[in-house]
């Protein structure tokens, strides 16, 4: 009996990612090209780095680049899109992923620390889907753009307020951006992970490896996320079978943003 195998369902279209050689990134990108989509990779890392991930993408049968851009400069993201739409067409699923994260109190917290943070997390995700969306609407496409934002924009954390401000922020663009775009049919949402047992909180974990276990005993499900699962959950919100979701947070956190408010460090019991 012959097999047919089953269509992929982002099969050609345009995909653009930024913070794309992070863990989170790279599950996005690997995920997304597993299901058929050309992938444009941004980050502030060398090209070098990029690529044995290019390779690993490719391998996914569907065309990939690499551009270094930091999300916080309008003018380079708006080249970087321009140049990926050249090559792959409009992009139709847009990812803004990249984020940094500074351990400080508002006490602590200086005015460049809090601007820098707010350039990349909040001014970067708008560069790249403004940029992007504008590819979309010239070009008469439909779309999708996904923001990877974070529980910490749904709940006050006392060691990270600036992460939080930058992340709820994005909440309320991913809404008024929905709203006014669904005519066109581009569907916007946010993905918003709690503890993630890679990238940013494995950086802190690091530093502090008891923080780990204690994480994951705060979560009511017990369970750290994987990156592949994040990635999961954004290929879902990207597929051409989401028709109507637009304007939603999926927080995906394990039941984590349902306890109560807390003004413990990260990982405290
Ligand atoms: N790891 C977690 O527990 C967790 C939880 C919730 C949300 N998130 C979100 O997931 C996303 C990915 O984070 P991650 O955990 O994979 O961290 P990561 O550090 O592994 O990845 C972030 C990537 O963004 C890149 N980047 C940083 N500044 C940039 C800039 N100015 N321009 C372009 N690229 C830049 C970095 O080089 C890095 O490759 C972020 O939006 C983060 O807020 C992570």
């Amino acid at each position: 009996m012959t097999q047919t195998s089953q269509p992929k369902p982002l099969a050609g279209q345009a995909a653009i990612v930024s913070g794309a050689l992070g863990d989170i990134g790279r599950a996005i990108a690997l995920t997304l090209a597993h299901q058929g989509a050309h992938v444009a990779l941004g980050d502030v890392k060398d090209p070098a780095e990029a690529e044995p991930f290019l390779k690993e993408v490719r391998g996914a049968g569907v065309r990939a680049r690499y551009d270094r851009v930091d999300v916080a400069d309008a003018q380079a993201v708006g080249a970087w899109v321009r140049a990926a739409a050249k090559d792959f067409g409009a992009p139709a699923l847009i990812v803004p992923n990249a984020a940094i994260v500074t351990l400080a109190d508002f006490r602590a917290v200086t005015p460049e620390q809090f601007a820098r943070e707010l350039d990349v997390n909040l001014h970067g995700a708008f560069h790249l889907a403004h940029a992007g969306v504008q590819e979309l609407l010239a070009a008469k496409k439909p779309g999708r753009v996904v923001f990877v934002g974070s529980w910490a924009g749904q709940r006050p954390h006392v060691h990270i307020p600036t992460y939080c401000v930058a992340k709820a922020g994005l909440r309320m663009l991913s809404q008024c951006m929905a709203l006014e775009l669904a005519p066109f049919d581009i569907l916007v949402n946010e993905v918003a992970p709690g503890y993630v047992d890679a990238g940013l909180s494995a950086m802190l974990w690091k530093k502090n490896p008891p923080a780990r276990e204690k994480a994951r005993r705060n979560v009511p499900t017990q369970r750290l996320i994987d990156p592949a699962e994040v990635a999961a959950a954004v290929a879902w919100l990207c597929d051409p079978a989401n028709r109507h979701v637009t304007g939603q947070s999926l927080v995906l956190d394990g039941g984590l943003s349902l306890t109560s408010v807390t003004t413990k460090k990260e990982g405290e019991a």
